[in-house]
């Protein structure tokens, strides 16, 4: 039978996590005292506790970012392939971006009113993605909140679908897994007191039946999907699934919410644009401001009209939508900055390239090595995983995933003064990566597999 680790001496590659431990303690003594210092004062001595889901034995501490590079507080310099898993995905510190935010920086960050920023980003917003009405929130997570309670107000329909082993950001309602085909609550999720069961459906993505017969009540409010799943190892569409998915979702009278927040990764418009999909609702977060916390949903105008009735024919008082912060000035101007001047055709043109070549150079390699291993690549996004082909659902996708072995790749390459996402294998490439970045990946992945088999 196939397991992530066919093919591998595994005696060897536990000596190598050892060496490669042993090696980044030496290499990083302030990282180190800075670690300790973290300790007092912060919950699990980091201030988010998945900071300490990275290989590294304590984390690493940055001191400065730019472009496709940082550099750490013991001053080593690396080439940044995680990109702050998608928030900057454009580069750290975008230069457009820079500039603007110094410019608002002297003229005020929330006034709890529009800034003359807003109306130019919904309309970019909205030439861009093809929907003509916009909101905004601090995280992706707060928009796809957002958008569930703006929908389920809107159709009147209590119930959600998404698809097995996605991650939508902190998200309760989205929480819910398909264990041996059994709808289950996920049982990582703290502090849960409701049955998120009740009202949330799951069935796997790629599988039309199990879509059609979930929506046949006609009860579901909307299905909220990445268009690519990228959060459990990347799962592609199957040719024609999107197009009869689409056709299934209309028919039983639910709407369809597509989260860009990875997949804007396709081009300037999202894989929806790319692809021809035409979502009711549309989730961006993570870049859209260049890395500065906002995110934007937008919608149909026959949605938006719904959302609008259901607003005034609500009483009068707290809708549930919205954040104080949510639309700041200082957001506003980041995304106008980045929207106009950064995530540009010309941009992704070349990322494509790019994120192309990394794509064949670690086909490459594991093809060199036999491996049963396999690449897929969604525009600038790029992922290897440890199964001959790539994996059609979350179930497949989850059965493939090997922390243990993902750790010491990770750490190989961070030794090396190369950063990939620490969740599965993913990797991406922004404007200012370069060719010998690539080639430079590709080598040390070569070499970490080498020192594995
Ligand atoms: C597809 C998708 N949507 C939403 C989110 C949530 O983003 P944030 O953590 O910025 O709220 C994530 C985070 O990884 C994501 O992958």
């Amino acid at each position: 039978m196939h397991t992530p680790r066919t093919g591998l001496n595994w005696q060897r590659a536990q000596a190598l996590a050892a060496s490669e431990r042993a090696s980044y303690m030496v290499r990083n003594p302030i990282s180190a005292g800075l670690a300790q210092q973290a300790g007092q004062h912060m919950l699990f001595g980091v201030p988010m506790h998945w900071m300490n889901d990275w290989s590294t034995p304590f984390a690493l501490t940055v001191a400065e970012a730019n472009g496709a590079r940082f550099r750490d507080a013991d001053g080593h310099e690396y080439t940044d392939f995680c990109l702050g898993d998608t928030g900057a995905m454009f580069g750290h510190a975008p230069p457009a971006v820079a500039q603007a935010i110094a410019r608002q920086s002297a003229r005020g960050y929330t006034a709890m009113l529009p800034s003359e920023d807003a109306a130019p980003v919904a309309a970019e917003l909205a030439r861009r993605f093809g929907l003509p009405y916009w909101q905004f929130a601090l995280s992706a997570s707060d928009a796809n909140r957002f958008v569930l309670r703006w929908l389920r107000a809107a159709t009147g329909r209590s119930k959600i679908l998404v698809f097995n082993g996605c991650y939508h950001g902190t998200v309760d309602d989205v929480f819910v897994d398909l264990v041996d085909g059994v709808p289950t609550q996920r049982d990582s999720l703290l502090g849960q007191v409701y049955t998120l069961t009740e009202q949330t459906l799951v069935v796997e993505f790629n599988d039309l039946a199990a879509l059609e017969a979930a929506l046949a009540q006609g009860d579901v409010a909307c299905v909220l999907a990445e268009p690519v799943m990228t959060n459990i190892g990347m799962v592609l569409p199957q040719p024609g699934y999107w197009e009869a998915a689409q056709e299934i979702i209309r028919r039983h009278g639910s709407l369809l919410v597509i989260d860009e927040t990875h997949t804007i990764s396709s081009g300037p418009g999202g894989y929806a644009q790319a692809h021809g999909i035409a979502a009711d609702a549309l989730v961006v977060g993570k870049p859209v401001g260049g890395g500065i916390p906002c995110a934007v949903y937008g919608m149909t105008a026959a949605l938006a009209a719904r959302v609008e009735q259901a607003k005034r024919t609500a009483p009068a008082g707290h809708s549930g939508v919205g954040t104080t912060l949510s639309a700041n000035m200082f957001a506003m101007a980041a995304m106008r900055a980045n929207l106009e001047q950064v995530m540009t055709p010309a941009a992704y043109d070349y990322m494509f390239a790019l994120a192309a070549q990394l794509a064949d150079g670690l086909r490459g390699v594991i093809a060199r090595h036999g491996l049963p291993w396999c690449v897929t690549q969604v525009g600038a996004r790029t992922e290897f995983q440890f199964c001959p082909v790539p994996p059609v659902n979350g179930t497949q996708a989850q059965a493939i995933l090997d922390s243990e072995l993902e750790h010491i790749i990770h750490l190989y390459l961070l030794n090396r003064g190369l950063l990939i996402t620490p969740f599965h294998n993913m990797l991406l490439v922004c404007p200012s990566t370069t060719g010998d970045d690539v080639q430079r990946l590709v080598a040390a992945f070569g070499e970490c597999v080498q020192a594995l088999l």
